[in-house]
């Protein structure tokens, strides 16, 4: 029988999750496995953790879980964090932000000591942006500057609007600009130093060198761990 690559990928990941552990909560239809899961092991009595939510959403969701939170003032490094992606390559780079929930998730990727990311095999590929258009959060004055700025990189930038068509915001009350790369992202740590440069850009969705283990669920209910 077919299993969900998500929910494969997502309880594996929660297997590296031991007693006294402070968390990053990752933001996604992936991640919330891991969630489940680790909301299972502590209404049973057997985990105690506390986790950083990347996003409101994520903080909504462990809170109806009874998952404890904790907050960036009252951790300084985290032991782990479990988040997905939208695309990763064979570096363990990344594209994230599809949610729209790339800065948070980037701060708090930044302070674990260990990340682990959990995908489905379709998001894993040679190139990135091949697959996915590569999100930037930017500060909402700033954006037809950096609109002009990213177009010059390469790429096509599209402002990200909701379902009725009002600009959407993130978390952190910025806009998104979706880049879309005709070829894929040729060099990546070249372009998210260019994107980080520009004046008004928040964030950008390239994770490079965050990432130590990727685990990949496979419909067979197989899930496959890769270490970096
Ligand atoms: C959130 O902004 C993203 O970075 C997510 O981590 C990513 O979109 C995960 O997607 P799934 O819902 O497919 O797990």
């Amino acid at each position: 029988m077919n299993q969900s690559p998500k929910e494969v990928a997502g309880r594996r990941a929660a297997e590296f999750v031991t007693d006294g552990m402070t968390l990053g909560l990752g933001t996604g239809s992936t991640v919330y496995f891991t969630l489940l899961a680790l909301s299972e092991r502590i209404r049973a009595g057997h985990l105690r953790v506390r986790g950083v939510p990347t996003s409101l959403d994520t903080e909504r969701k462990a809170l109806e879980l009874g998952i404890p939170l904790a907050t960036l003032d009252e951790v300084e490094s985290l032991d782990l964090c479990i988040d997905g992606a939208d695309e990763i390559d064979g570096d363990f780079a990344m594209v994230k932000g599809g949610g729209g929930a790339l800065l948070r998730e980037k701060v708090v990727a930044s302070i674990a000591r260990r990340v682990v990311i959990v995908v489905g095999p379709e998001k894993v590929v040679p190139r990135l942006g091949t697959t996915f258009a590569l999100p930037v959060e930017v500060a909402p004055f700033a954006r037809p500057v950096v609109r002009r700025a990213l177009a010059k990189l390469g790429c096509e930038p599209k402002l990200r609007t909701t379902r009725d068509g009002a600009t959407y915001l993130t978390d952190n009350h910025n806009e998104i600009l979706d880049c879309r790369f005709a070829s894929g992202i040729a060099d990546v740590p070249a372009l998210e130093r260019a994107i980080d440069a520009i004046p008004g850009v928040v964030e950008s969705g390239l994770f490079v060198g965050l990432a130590h283990a990727l685990v990949i669920g496979h419909p067979d209910g197989r899930a496959e761990v890769r270490q970096r």
